[in-house]
C-alpha cells in the first residue's frame, strides 16, 4: 500500500535535460551567428530542435526569417493526456506494435468525473460509471510505463505544474490549457492524441516556426486585481483569434510581482486567444514553487542556469531580442475584469460592467458561482477567496446562491484541508467538488431548479465559457472572472454588483462591504500530499501486462486504419453542410454526456457537428440531402457514408477554434469528410485535421463563401499533385451547383511535405506505423 510519507518521485525523469539543451542552443547560435538575439520562446523550442541545421536554415532565407516560415521539427521531453483524449492516443500508440514510450509521459483520470452532490458521492459513482475506461487506461500505462494519476488525484495541468512542468521543459500535452505549464518557464503545448504518439514513439514533431508576441508587463497588482485579470483583459485586446500563429511571452518589471501559480492562469488562458503557447522567464518567484513541491533540484538547476551568463540565459530572453508584436500592460492600474458571455474576449472592467448588464438585457441576477479548476485553484486564488468568505461570515453573510468549490488536485485539497480553508467554504454553505474538471466540462448535473432552456447567468473563475459548456443549457451565460470576483458575486447574487465599491444588506440592517481581498501565495506550512491512493504509479513499462478491450464494448474500440488518399484528384465530393457562425471543437464534438464515448469512434461520431448552425435555414444540427429530405448531420454524413459518398463542410473564420479535441477531426474523416473548407482555420485543429487525412483549404477571397451551398458537388483540381509534390501549387475547386452551373473556388492551404505524406497514407498514423515497418 502507498503511504503519502514515502512519496518519493523520480526527480531525474522530472528535470529537463539541461546539459543537451544547453549543447543544442550552443549548436543553434552557431547556425544563426552569436550576434543574433533570440527570444526565450525561441531559446527553448530551438534547442529541442531534432535537427536544427535542417530545421532553420531551410525555407528561411538561411535563417533570417525563421519566425513563421520555418518547419521545426522538435523533440518533445515529456507527454500529458487526459482521461478523455488519452484514450484515442493510447488506442492510437498501441497501432505502432512498441514495448515502451520513448519519453516520460503521464494520464490524469479528470474529465470524466461529475460535478453534482460533492467528491464523496461524485467521485466513486463517476469511477463506477467509466470503470472499463478507467480500467484501459490505466492497464495500457503499466504496460508502456506512463505515470497514471487516478481519478480524484487531480486536474491535469495543475497535476502537471505540481510535478513535472520545470523552466526549459518541451512537453506536449492532449488538452488546450497545456499551456498552463508556462507559468513555470517550460513551453508546454496542446495537441492531439496523433501529435502526442509522435512523441511517444521518438518521431519528431512539426510546427511552423510560431511568431513570438512580447507582452511586457511593468508595475504590480494589488487589492482586488489577480493574475486572471491580466489574461482576461488580454484576451480582450487580442480577441479569439489575436494569438493565433503566436507564442505569447511575458517579460518585463512585472513579472517578479507575480507568484509562479498566478504566471500558470495566465499562460492557461492564453488558449482563449489562440496561441500557440504562454510562457514566462525563470523567475525567483519560480524557486519557493519548486522546492515546496519536491523539486529543490530543478531550482537549483535552474538557477545556475540563469544566473551564469556562459550558460547563454537559456532561461530568459537575450537582452535586445525583437518581438513579432508588442503589448504592454501596466499591472498597477489594471481594473478586474469580467469576461463574457458566449465568448472569452468580450471583456468588461468591473466598474463598467454594471452599465454592460443593462445595455445588453444580461439577467440581473446570479444564478450560481463556480471556483476552482484548472485555472484557478492555487493556494493564493483560494486562501483570497476564504478571506472574502470569513469577512461575510463575520457580518453574517451566507451566499446567496450556490456557491461550488474545486480543487485542482488531491495536494491542494489535502493542504486547504488541513488549513481550514475548505471548512470555511462548506461552513459557509459551500460545496466542495471533487479534485476534476466536473462542471467546466459539462459534468455539472445541477440541482437549482435551473433546465434546459432557462436564460440565466453563472459566474465561474474558469477558461472557457462557449454556449452549453457547464451545463449543458444554451441558454446559460458563464461570465469568467478571477476567484475573488466570482465569490464576491455569489453573495451579492445580482449581476450589477461591484464587489470593489458597493455593499451588500446583512441580516441586521447594517451595510456590509468586502475590503480587498488578501492571501498566502503559499501554505505557510507546506503542502500536504493528501490521500495515498491518489499518487501516481510508477513508471516502469510492465509490457506482460495485458490490455484488453472489449470486442462487445460500447465505449471502446480498437481503431482500423483509415484507407489511403486514392491516386486521382477527388471527384463527386459533396458539400454535407455549410456552417454559419463560430464552429468550435465544442460544436463539431460536443463533450458533456458523450465524453463517455471517446474510446469508441463509431459510437461517438454521431455527435458529429450537432451544434452547428445551418447557413441557408439558420436551424441547429438539421441538414438537407439532395432530394430535400432532411435529418441531423451525424445521420445524413452516416447515411453518406454508407452510400460511399465522401464529403466536406464549408465553414466561416477560426474553424476548430477551442480544444484540442481530435475527435473533431477524427469523427468527420470516420464517416467520409474529405476536406474542410473555411474561411481560417483554428491552429490545433487545422494539424489534427492534417493528421487524420482530412485536407484543410481556406478561401484565397473570403467571399467565395457566398457562392457555395450545401449539396453542391466538388471535384478538387490540383490538390493530388500539390500531395504529390510536398505541398507546391495551389489548389482549386471545381463546384457543380444544384442547378447545374458551376464555379471555381481558389483556395490556400498550408500543408508541409511531412503533412502531405499523412494525407497521402491515409493518417499520420498510418505513415508512422509503415515507417517503423521498415
Ligand atoms: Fe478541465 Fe476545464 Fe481545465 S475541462 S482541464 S478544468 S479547462
Amino acid at each position: 500500500t502507498k503511504s503519502s510519507h514515502d512519496y518519493n518521485p523520480d526527480i531525474e525523469s522530472r528535470t529537463p535535460p539541461y546539459p543537451k539543451l544547453l549543447k543544442r542552443l550552443h549548436e543553434v547560435r552557431r547556425l544563426l551567428g552569436s550576434a543574433r538575439q533570440l527570444t526565450l520562446a525561441e531559446k527553448i523550442l530551438y534547442s529541442h530542435l531534432d535537427n536544427p541545421e535542417e530545421s532553420l536554415l531551410s525555407n528561411t532565407d538561411n535563417g533570417l526569417n525563421i519566425r513563421g516560415n520555418a518547419n521545426l521539427k522538435l523533440k518533445p521531453d515529456r507527454v500529458a493526456m487526459q482521461d478523455a483524449s488519452a484514450q484515442m492516443a493510447l488506442l492510437q500508440f498501441m497501432t505502432c506494435n512498441l514495448p515502451s514510450t520513448a519519453v516520460p509521459a503521464s494520464i490524469h483520470c479528470d474529465h470524466m468525473i461529475v460535478g453534482e452532490r460533492g467528491a464523496d458521492v461524485d467521485l466513486p459513482e463517476s469511477i463506477k460509471g467509466n470503470k472499463e475506461v478507467f480500467d484501459f487506461l490505466e492497464s495500457a500505462a503499466k504496460k508502456y510505463g506512463i505515470e497514471f494519476w487516478p481519478p480524484g488525484a487531480g486536474i491535469i495541468h495543475q497535476t502537471v505544474l505540481e510535478n513535472y512542468a520545470a523552466p526549459g521543459l518541451m512537453m506536449l500535452g492532449t488538452d488546450s490549457h497545456t499551456p498552463n505549464a508556462g507559468g513555470l518557464g517550460a513551453i508546454a503545448i496542446g495537441v492531439g492524441g496523433a501529435d502526442a504518439v509522435d512523441a511517444l514513439v521518438d518521431a519528431p514533431w512539426e510546427l511552423k516556426a510560431p511568431k513570438v508576441l512580447g507582452v511586457r508587463l511593468e508595475g504590480q497588482l494589488s487589492g482586488w486585481s489577480s493574475p486572471k485579470d491580466v489574461i482576461l483583459h488580454l484576451a480582450g485586446k487580442l480577441t479569439v483569434r489575436g494569438g493565433t500563429g503566436f507564442i505569447i511571452e511575458y517579460h518585463g518589471p512585472g513579472v517578479d510581482s507575480l507568484s509562479c501559480t498566478g504566471m500558470a492562469t495566465i499562460c492557461n488562458m492564453g488558449a482563449e486567444v489562440g496561441a500557440t503557447t504562454s510562457l514566462f522567464p525563470f523567475s525567483v518567484r519560480h524557486i519557493p514553487y519548486l522546492e515546496s513541491t519536491h523539486r529543490s533540484s530543478i531550482a537549483l538547476q535552474a538557477q545556475t542556469i540563469a544566473s551564469t551568463p556562459s550558460l547563454q540565459n537559456l532561461l530568459r530572453a537575450d537582452q535586445g531580442a525583437q518581438y513579432d508584436e508588442l503589448i504592454t500592460i501596466d499591472l498597477s492600474t489594471l481594473e478586474p475584469h469580467i469576461n463574457g458571455p458566449f465568448t472569452p474576449d468580450l471583456s468588461t472592467p468591473v466598474s463598467k460592467f454594471a452599465e454592460a448588464v443593462k445595455t445588453n438585457n444580461w439577467p440581473q441576477t446570479v444564478s450560481a458561482g463556480l471556483i476552482g479548476s484548472c485555472t484557478n485553484s492555487s493556494y493564493q486564488d483560494m486562501a483570497r477567496s476564504e478571506d472574502l468568505v470569513k469577512q461575510a461570515s463575520a457580518a453574517g453573510l451566507r451566499p446567496a446562491i450556490d456557491f461550488f468549490v474545486t480543487p485542482g488536485s488531491e495536494q491542494i485539497r489535502a493542504t486547504l484541508d488541513r488549513d481550514q480553508t475548505l471548512s470555511t467554504f462548506e461552513e459557509a454553505g459551500g460545496i466542495v467538488l471533487a479534485n476534476a474538471c466536473g462542471p467546466c466540462i459539462g459534468q455539472w448535473k445541477r440541482t437549482d431548479g435551473v433546465s434546459k432552456g432557462d436564460n440565466n447567468a453563472i459566474f465561474t473563475s474558469y477558461n472557457r465559457n462557449f454556449r452549453g459548456r457547464n451545463d449543458g443549457n444554451p441558454e446559460t451565460m458563464n461570465f469568467l472572472a478571477s476567484p475573488e470576483i466570482v465569490t464576491a458575486m455569489s453573495y451579492a447574487g445580482s449581476t450589477t454588483f461591484n464587489p470593489l465599491t458597493d455593499s451588500i444588506t446583512t441580516p441586521t440592517g447594517t451595510q456590509f462591504r468586502f475590503s480587498p481581498p488578501t492571501g498566502a501565495e503559499l501554505p505557510p506550512s507546506g503542502f500536504e500530499v493528501g490521500n495515498p491512493d491518489f499518487l501516481p504509479t510508477s513508471g516502469a513499462p510492465s509490457p506482460s501486462t495485458p490490455v484488453v478491450v472489449s470486442p462487445t464494448s460500447d465505449r471502446l474500440a480498437i481503431l482500423e486504419p483509415f484507407d489511403p488518399f486514392p491516386d486521382h484528384n477527388l471527384t463527386g465530393l459533396r458539400v454535407l453542410y455549410k456552417v454559419q457562425g463560430k464552429c468550435t471543437t465544442d460544436t463539431i464534438s460536443a463533450a458533456g454526456p458523450w465524453l463517455k464515448y471517446k474510446g469508441h469512434l463509431p459510437n461517438i461520431s454521431a455527435n458529429t457537428l450537432i451544434g452547428a448552425v445551418n447557413a441557408a435555414t439558420g436551424e441547429v444540427n438539421v441538414a438537407y440531402d439532395v432530394d430535400g429530405s432532411s435529418s441531423s448531420i451525424p445521420e445524413l454524413a452516416q447515411k453518406w457514408k454508407d452510400q460511399g459518398l465522401e464529403w466536406l463542410v464549408v465553414a466561416e473564420h477560426n474553424y476548430g477554434e477551442g480544444s484540442a479535441r481530435e475527435h473533431a477531426a477524427l469523427q468527420p474523416r470516420y464517416l467520409g469528410g474529405r476536406v474542410i473548407l473555411a474561411k481560417s482555420l483554428a491552429r490545433i485543429h487545422e494539424t489534427n485535421l492534417k493528421k487524420q487525412g482530412v485536407v484543410p483549404l481556406t478561401f484565397e477571397n473570403e467571399k467565395d463563401y457566398d457562392l457555395m451551398d450545401a449539396c453542391d458537388e466538388v471535384e478538387t483540381v490540383g490538390l493530388y499533385e500539390m500531395l504529390k509534390s510536398g505541398g507546391e501549387g495551389s489548389v482549386s475547386l471545381k463546384v457543380k451547383k444544384k442547378d447545374g452551373t458551376e464555379v471555381e473556388i481558389k483556395t490556400k492551404h498550408t500543408m508541409s511535405n511531412d503533412q502531405c505524406g499523412f494525407i497521402l497514407a491515409g493518417s499520420a498514423l498510418n505513415l508512422l506505423a509503415k515507417m517503423k515497418r521498415s
